[in-house]
């Protein structure tokens, strides 16, 4: 048995993107041989300045939506990483090994602290890594499954896990390792296929909390391409490939089957079938959605999944601070 463990930034509303590319998925996890940590990085939210009722309430709905999607809190451990405090312990700790040089050619914070004021880029956008590497290494996570933006962040975790062990001469840290999730995984903007479907871009993006007939209207509009064919066509027909990532991935049927489906027809008529499963699938989403806010659950299953996680991760910190000689590790 391996530990899982996916995390989400609690910074954005949850978009169809993040459904077909992540949530849908989580069933099927959590029924393997593995035990699955899901976790709301809503310390990792605090990087970039954001609204208290914004974090609040996008962490609450991420919450919803994963139960909505039938994450089971009796099999997976669902939790904030504010909640555990083992994340920010091992961070501090784990900082003394990371370089400045390599925090500094982080991707991903030369991207974010470039759109900064320069005097104002945060010290927490820098060390974002850090923490990142504590949330993997606290639980022994062979696989991280994340986005292409974010296996830079996992193989300094590698890195530092390497760093580590290799000064201490044992094994102190698992060795994890990212899994850059495929089909489906990148639904692309409706507004420009060439751009990624993102929590925090409201144009061409399609929410999970949409109304419907927004939704509807949206894909209506979508950027299509020229031609009249419906082909997979990456290249060429960047729009059209998408709605058919969007149509296949709902329908539970390959890109080719769903080619066929439309062979002959016009884009209009296939956008509209596009439109049809996104809003009977967000339809279904939300009264579930509903559901979990009006149970009151949510409150209980984060309060259970911050114990479980604990357990794990206190013994990790207490196996790290003893191999280092801090005196009251035990
Ligand atoms: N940085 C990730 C993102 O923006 C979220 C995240 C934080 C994460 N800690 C993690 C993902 C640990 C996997 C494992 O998407």
């Amino acid at each position: 048995m391996e530990n899982i463990l996916s995390g989400v930034k609690p910074t954005g509303q949850l978009t169809l993107g993040n459904y077909i590319g992540a949530l849908r998925n989580f069933p099927k996890y959590q029924n393997g041989e593995d035990h699955v940590f899901v976790f709301i990085a809503d310390l990792h939210a605090l990087t970039l300045p954001i609204e208290p009722e914004t974090l609040y309430n996008n962490t609450r709905d991420i919450v919803a939506f994963y139960l909505a999607c039938g994450l089971d809190p009796t099999k997976a451990s669902i939790f904030l990483q504010s909640q555990v405090p083992a994340h920010s312990e091992l961070a501090t700790i784990l900082g003394n090994y990371a370089y400045m040089g390599e925090m500094s050619r982080m991707t991903q914070f030369k991207e974010k602290s470039s759109k900064l004021n320069e005097k104002k880029i945060g010290l927490g956008l820098f060390t974002y890594p850090v923490l990142m590497a504590a949330d993997i290494i606290l639980y022994d996570a062979k696989k991280v499954p994340v986005g292409e933006d974010q296996k830079q962040h996992v193989e300094l975790a590698r890195d530092l896990v390497i760093r580590f062990n290799h000064q201490y001469k044992q094994d102190v840290f698992v060795l994890p390792e990212p899994v850059i999730s495929t089909s489906g995984a990148r639904i692309m903007s409706l507004s420009d296929p060439t751009k990624k479907m993102s929590k925090s871009d409201a144009n061409g993006d399609i929410f999970l909390k949409d109304d419907p007939a927004v939704a509807r209207k949206k894909i209506m509009r979508a950027v299509t391409d020229l031609g009249s064919e419906v082909k997979y066509d990456k290249e060429n027909k960047p729009g059209i490939s998408n709605l058919l990532v969007i149509y296949s991935s709902l329908k539970e049927i390959s890109i080719e089957e769903a080619e066929k489906e439309f062979e002959g027809l016009r884009y209009g008529d296939f956008k509209k079938a596009v439109a049809d499963v996104v809003c009977a699938k967000l339809e279904e989403l939300q009264t579930k959605y509903k559901e979990v806010i009006e149970s009151g659950i949510i409150d209980k299953v984060l309060e259970k999944g911050a114990k479980e996680a604990s357990l794990i991760a206190n013994e990790t910190l207490k196996r790290v601070k003893k191999v280092i000689g801090l005196y009251g590790a035990k």
